[in-house]
């Protein structure tokens, strides 16, 4: 017993704290994607990362150099990312809102080992919802490239 609890206690010294990737599209999978995030967070003691990514094609992002643009992916990104925070401010977890433009998958895999998260958790569908696809094209660029864990809430 007391052993065990010896290790545990090495073990928890020498990890960085743990945190989670939610991504965060404000479509109705991606709200049930941070809820389930939420509850990971909390049984693992993590911070979540919810990140919403501005897509915008490499031409563009090439030439995105005036502050007007930029200003106007942070207040998308704000927009987007405002009933993310009322959510989180109701449940005490640590959390930070990220907006980042460019390709959305490309971005989160960036992300999430930039961070270096145990897990990546985001919806099955986002905003366009096609139904006839089992997964969005977010969705399946994430599994294809993430080197981490992906928890898809349906
Ligand atoms: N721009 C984005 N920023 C952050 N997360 C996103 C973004 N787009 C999608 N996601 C995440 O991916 C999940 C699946 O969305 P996806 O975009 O793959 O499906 P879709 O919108 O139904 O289809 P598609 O975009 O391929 O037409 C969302 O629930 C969300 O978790
Ligand atoms: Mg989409």
């Amino acid at each position: 017993m007391s052993v065990c609890a010896t290790v545990l206690k090495q073990e928890e010294h020498t990890q960085s704290p743990r945190s989670i990737l939610v991504a965060y599209d404000g479509s109705e999978p991606a709200e049930r994607a941070l809820k389930m995030g939420i509850e990971v967070a909390k049984a693992f003691n993590a911070k979540i990362y919810v990140v919403y990514v501005v897509n915008i094609p490499p031409e563009v992002h090439m030439i995105l150099t005036t502050g007007t643009i930029l200003g106007e992916i942070a207040r998308e990104g704000q927009r987007i990312l405002e009933r993310a925070k009322s959510i989180l401010d109701k449940e005490g977890v640590q959390y930070e809102l990220i907006t980042e433009a460019g390709d959305p998958a490309e971005k989160i895999v960036e992300l999430s080992e930039k961070f270096n998260v145990m897990m990546i958790v985001m919806g099955h569908r986002g905003l366009s919802g096609f139904k006839r696809l089992l997964i969005g094209s977010v969705c399946e660029k994430v599994l294809r490239h993430s080197t981490r864990p992906v928890l898809v809430v349906k």
